[in-house]
C-alpha cells in the first residue's frame, strides 16, 4: 500500500507513504512553523520550532515520517508553549538589528516569531559577540545573527561538496566556522553563495557594492556602463512581488536607465561572443585531440572548485573569459575606441545572479593593461535594492530596449542562464560552422531539464561525434570528475554550472523562504521563462547576431585571432592554499 491514514487535529487524511508530518500538515492548510529544515539540504531537527504532539510526546514534525494510524496534534497549549520557548531561546542570542538587516522583511526567524505572537524577548543573559567576516569579496558572514540551524553547512558540504564551513566548538560557544577559524577568503569557499540562499536569517549575505556603484554614477568623470546577465531578467520581478518565472527584460532596461547608467548593455551579447570563441576552440581541440574534454569556464564557482580540487585538469578548462568579462573587455577597448573615451574613465558594472562573479571580477587574470575588465558586480538582489532606493515604480515601468552595439544578443546567448544552455548555444553554432549550411535544428532538448548529469552524443555534419556532459551542482560535478579520473567516463565537451539549475538559481538571486521553495519548482519556472525569451527572438544563433559580425569585421578579425586571444581569453592556476 502506497498510502497511510493519519489523523491531524481530529481530521482523518490519507497521504502518500513516506510523507513527513510537516508536509502532510501543510498539505492540509496547517502552517507549522519551521526554521532549520530545508528540503534536500538540511534535515537535522535542531531548532524544534516545528514540534507537534503525538501521544504524550513532542516530536519535530519536519523529520517525522507519518505512520498509519498516527494521531497528531498541531495546536495544543503544550505545542504552542514548546514552539515559543524554542523561538525565544534562539532570539535571546540573536543580534536583533532587524531595522538595518538586509534580510529585514524576508527573515524566517522574524516570520516565525510573528507567527508565534512573540512580542518581547523574555530570556536575557550572556550574548555571543562576534565580529563580522568581510574578508571575502563575495560573501559576508555575521555570526551574531546565526541561529546554528546548519542549513548553510548542508548547502556547502552535503550539496556542493565544498565543505568550506562546518560546526565548531561546543555548547554556548558553538559557531559555524571555516577550518581553524580562518577568514572566509582564506578557505576553500568557491563563492557560489548557496549558503546565503539556504540561510534563514541575515547571518550570510553578499558583500554589498551598492554604495560603490552609486558613487561611480555620481562621478562626473566616469562613464558608467551596466550589463545584465540573462538569469537576472527572469528573477528580478520576484523582488517586486511578481510571480516566480516572470520575464522583466524591458522593465529592467528601463529601470537601469533611470538609475543613471550611461549605457545599458546586455551580457547576452557577451554570451554570443563566448560561443564564437569557445565553439572555435572546441573545433580546434577536436581536430588536435588535445585537452579534451573541453570544459566550460563561464562559471566562476566551478573554476575555483577546479583550482582547489582538480588542479591537474586545469588545461581542460576553456581559455575563454566568461561572458560578462568578455563584454567588459569589449566595452573598454572596442566601444571606448568608437566613442573616443579614455577606457580609464569607463566604469563597467555587471548585474549578475551570482556572488562568485564578485570574486571573478576582482581576479588579476581578468584584466587588461592594469584595468579590470569589470569594475563592480552587483547581484540581482542588490539591483532590486537600488531600484527601491531610487523610488522607481518597477512593476509599472514601460518596457525599453538595451543600447547598441553591445546590447543586442541572440536567443542562444539568452539560454546561458539555465543548465544546458551553453551546450545548446554552442551546438547551434558549431553545427553550422562545420556544415557551412543553415540547419533546421534549433532546440537540443537532450541537454535541457533538471537531471543533475545529462549525457548525450551528437553527430556533426562531417561525421565526427561530440560526446557531451551537462552537469549542474558542484556535488554532481565532483562525482563526474572522479568517475573520469577512474577512467569510467570520457567526453569531448563538458558544461558545468556550480549551482543546481544553472545561473537561474545562483547565489545572488531573490531568496525564497523554505516553505515557498519546497512548494514551488523555482528552477523549472525560471528556466521556462528563459526558454520563452529565446523563442521570442528572431535571431536565435550566436553567429547570426549582426552586432557580433560587426565586431569581428571592425575590430577582432576572426574568432581566436591574436587580438581576440589578448582580450577575450585567460588562464587559471592551481590553488595550493586558498
Ligand atoms: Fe523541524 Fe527545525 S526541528 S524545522
Amino acid at each position: 500500500m502506497n498510502t497511510v491514514k493519519i489523523m491531524i487535529d481530529g481530521v482523518e487524511t490519507e497521504i502518500v507513504k513516506g510523507t513527513t508530518v510537516l508536509e502532510a500538515a501543510r498539505d492540509q492548510g496547517i502552517n507549522i512553523p519551521s526554521l532549520c529544515y530545508l528540503q534536500g539540504v538540511n534535515h537535522s531537527s535542531s531548532c524544534r520550532v516545528c514540534v507537534v504532539e503525538v501521544g504524550p510526546r513532542l516530536i519535530a514534525s519536519c523529520t517525522l515520517i507519518a505512520e498509519d494510524g498516527m494521531k497528531i496534534q498541531t495546536n495544543t497549549k503544550k505545542v504552542r508553549d514548546a514552539r515559543r520557548t524554542s523561538a525565544q531561546l534562539l532570539l535571546s542570542d540573536h543580534d536583533r538589528e532587524c531595522l538595518s538587516c538586509s534580510r529585514g522583511g524576508n527573515c524566517e526567524l522574524q516570520s516565525v516569531s510573528n507567527s508565534l505572537n512573540i512580542r518581547e524577548v523574555t530570556y536575557t543573559g550572556e550574548h555571543s559577540s562576534r565580529e563580522k567576516d568581510y574578508s571575502s569579496p563575495a560573501i559576508v558572514r555575521d555570526a551574531s545573527k546565526c541561529i546554528l540551524c546548519g542549513r548553510c553547512v548542508g548547502a556547502c558540504g552535503t550539496v556542493q561538496t565544498v565543505g568550506a564551513i562546518g560546526f565548531a566548538k561546543r555548547g554556548f560557544d558553538t559557531v559555524i566556522s571555516t577550518a581553524f577559524g580562518r577568514p572566509l577568503a582564506e578557505s576553500t569557499c568557491v563563492n557560489c553563495g548557496q549558503c546565503i540562499m539556504a540561510c534563514p536569517v541575515g547571518a550570510l549575505t553578499e558583500h554589498e557594492n551598492i554604495r560603490d556603484v552609486w558613487d561611480a554614477i555620481a562621478d562626473p568623470d566616469q562613464y558608467v556602463v551596466v550589463q545584465t546577465a540573462p538569469a537576472v531578467r527572469v528573477a528580478l520581478g520576484e523582488e517586486f512581488g511578481l510571480p516566480v518565472g516572470t520575464r522583466t527584460t524591458g522593465k529592467m532596461a528601463a529601470a537601469l536607465r533611470r538609475l543613471g547608467f550611461n549605457k545599458v548593455f546586455d551580457t547576452v551579447f557577451g554570451a554570443d561572443l563566448t560561443i564564437m570563441e569557445e565553439g572555435t576552440e572546441l573545433l580546434s581541440r577536436l581536430s588536435s585531440g588535445q585537452n579534451l574534454p573541453l570544459m566550460t569556464s563561464c562559471c566562476p564557482g566551478w573554476v575555483k572548485f577546479m583550482e582547489h580540487n582538480f588542479p591537474d585538469m586545469l588545461d581542460n578548462l576553456s581559455t575563454c573569459k566568461s561572458p560578462h568579462e568578455m563584454e567588459g573587455a569589449m566595452v573598454k577597448s572596442y566601444f571606448a575606441g568608437k566613442l573616443g573615451i579614455d577606457p580609464q574613465k569607463i566604469t563597467v558594472v555587471s548585474i549578475m545572479p551570482c556572488t562568485a562573479k564578485k570574486f571573478e571580477g576582482a581576479r588579476e587574470e581578468l584584466s587588461n593593461k592594469d584595468m579590470q575588465d569589470v569594475d563592480w558586480v552587483l547581484t540581482t538582489r542588490e539591483l532590486a535594492a537600488m531600484i527601491k532606493e531610487a523610488g522607481i515604480d518597477f512593476v509599472n515601468l514601460k518596457d525599453e530596449e538595451f543600447d547598441n552595439p553591445l546590447g543586442v544578443g541572440s536567443g542562444a546567448g539568452t539560454i546561458f542562464g539555465a543548465t544546458g544552455g551553453v551546450s545548446e548555444a554552442a551546438l547551434r553554432t558549431v553545427f553550422e560552422l562545420v556544415s557551412g549550411q543553415p540547419l533546421d535544428t534549433i532546440e537540443y532538448t537532450a541537454v535541457r531539464g533538471m537531471d543533475g548529469i545529462k549525457e548525450n552524443t551528437v553527430e556533426l555534419p562531417d561525421g565526427r561525434t561530440i560526446r557531451t556532459a551537462v552537469v549542474h551542482g558542484l556535488g554532481n560535478a565532483r562525482r563526474l570528475m572522479e568517475a573520469m579520473q577512474r577512467g569510467e567516463k570520457s567526453y569531448d565537451f563538458m558544461e558545468v554550472m556550480a549551482c543546481a539549475g544553472g545561473c537561474i538559481t545562483g547565489g545572488g538571486q531573490p531568496i525564497l523562504n523554505a516553505a515557498d521553495s519546497s512548494r514551488l519548482d523555482v528552477k523549472a519556472l525560471r528556466a521556462k521563462a528563459i526558454y520563452s525569451e529565446d523563442e521570442a527572438q528572431t535571431v536565435r544563433k550566436s553567429h547570426h547576431n549582426p552586432f557580433i559580425k560587426q565586431l569581428y569585421a571592425e575590430f577582432l578579425g576572426e574568432p581566436n585571432s591574436h587580438l581576440a586571444h589578448e582580450l577575450l581569453h585567460t588562464h587559471y592556476t592551481a590553488r595550493t592554499k586558498y
